[in-house]
């Protein structure tokens, strides 16, 4: 069977909620794909829907509590998480992503997705003040950065009546997700690859500092998509708000100074260089010793500039692939071509941060990735992940070369 599901293990999480009945359209569609599907129902979920209709859709025993008597398996959340090629958690419900979030196995679902190294994908359904509700969003927030997907619920007329956004995705937008993490191709493995991320702070006195408006999350989300294809990651980055991700080797550092000596300390082992850090190109000359004080005087501070960091990378490149960013806001093309050769990159990939909803502190971004060969390679708008992944498949073919 041509499909991406085809003999593929998937374990389909079903907790308590009204779209519970959704989820068989999903488990029917993954089955006529190829796939094996293995159903794993909260105690919750069994009141708005049969296990019944999931044998039958599955051909396969459905598991709804932690103390069945095994039969299909030897112990089920031991053989399962290790089977599955994906854990799809449909609907999810607060509770799932809070116990997920937290650590807590209390039921067969929550056990299984606890056990596995298997991509798990939650497609979130439930009234929009659970969704909107700070704690849920931390922990989709902590679950994002730990590498687990959310399919974002849609916005419509919930269950309950009300308006706003809770609302399980389409069966379509759910099984795009998954065929896209079942196509993840595991191209990097074992290449080591150092990705800079975040801003540097520059201390101009004990208390005080210079920074600037990076979030990190482009380079968060190289490191990631890097070690979901295999990659070994070492991840040099500034200070940020973004939980570490699982999978990299993390190496914190404040200042531009800091983050030269880390990433030239760590390059003989790096076969690819992504330079998403926003460095700062001008330090404090003399910082302050102590807090410098208020006197109602002007107040001048020297600057003197930093070491371009991928600059010095591209002086000592080997036969490293070295990728850096140029953000503009003007003339975004012809700049990003003169940093491309002066700095000895492979590639530059250029966004033009003056468009709202793109580039710093976004979750999207839309980037033209330019080669030395002149290669010009435009990325629609989409998510940072998606955009990660659009420099690894450039990274990936010039390794190839
Ligand atoms: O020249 P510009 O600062 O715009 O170039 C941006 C690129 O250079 C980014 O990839 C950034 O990570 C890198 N850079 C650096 N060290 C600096 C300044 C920029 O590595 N001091």
């Amino acid at each position: 069977m041509n499909s991406v599901y085809a003999n593929k293990n998937i374990v389909l999480g079903v907790t308590g909620g009204i779209a519970a009945y959704k989820a068989a359209e999903i488990c029917s569609a993954l089955v006529q794909g190829g796939a094996s599907v293995h159903v794993i129902m909260t105690e919750s979920a069994t009141k708005f829907v049969g296990p019944v209709t999931f044998r039958a859709l599955t051909g396969h025993q459905v598991i709804t509590g932690l103390w069945d008597e095994p039969r299909e398996f030897e112990i089920a959340h031991v053989s399962l998480p290790d089977k599955a090629d994906l854990l799809l958690v449909v609907p999810a419900t607060a509770n799932i992503i809070g116990k997920v979030a937290n650590g807590v196995a209390d039921d067969m679902l929550s056990t299984t997705i606890m056990a596995t190294k298997a991509p798990v994908v939650f497609a979130p359904a439930m009234n929009w003040k659970m969704w909107a509700n700070p704690v849920m969003q931390k922990n989709v927030e902590k679950l994002t950065a730990l590498g687990y997907r959310f399919i974002e619920p849609e916005c419509g007329r919930l269950a309950c009546g009300e308006e706003g956004k809770g609302r399980l995705a389409s069966p379509g937008v759910i099984l795009k997700a998954v065929a896209d993490v079942l196509a993840i191709k595991n191209d990097l493995d074992g290449v080591a690859i150092l990705v800079t991320a975040g801003p540097t702070q520059e201390p101009i006195d004990p208390v005080r500092m210079i920074v600037n408006r990076s979030s990190g999350k482009m380079g968060y989300a190289v490191a990631r998509a890097a070690v979901e294809r295999g990659a070994k990651v070492i991840l040099v980055s500034g200070p940020t708000d973004i939980p570490e991700p699982a999978g990299v080797e993390l190496v914190k550092v404040q200042t531009a100074a800091e983050m030269l000596s880390a990433v030239m300390a760590r390059l003989p082992e790096a076969k690819v260089v992504i330079g998403a850090a926003a460095v700062a190109d001008f330090t404090p000359k003399s910082p302050g010793n102590q807090k410098i004080k208020k006197t109602g005087d002007e107040l001048s501070i020297e600057l003197q500039p930093t070491t371009d960091i991928t600059a010095e990378v591209g002086r000592n490149k080997g036969d490293r692939v070295l990728v850096g960013f140029a953000a503009e806001t003007e003339n975004l093309i012809k700049n990003a071509q003169s940093k491309l050769a002066s700095k000895n990159y492979d590639f530059v990939v250029a966004n033009d941060v003056s468009k709202p909803g793109i580039g710093f502190g976004a979750d999207e971004n839309e980037v033209t990735i330019i080669g030395k060969d002149g290669s010009v390679r435009e990325v629609a708008r989409a998510p940072k992940l998606d955009i990660a992944n659009e420099i690894l498949d450039s990274v990936k073919q010039a390794l190839g070369a």
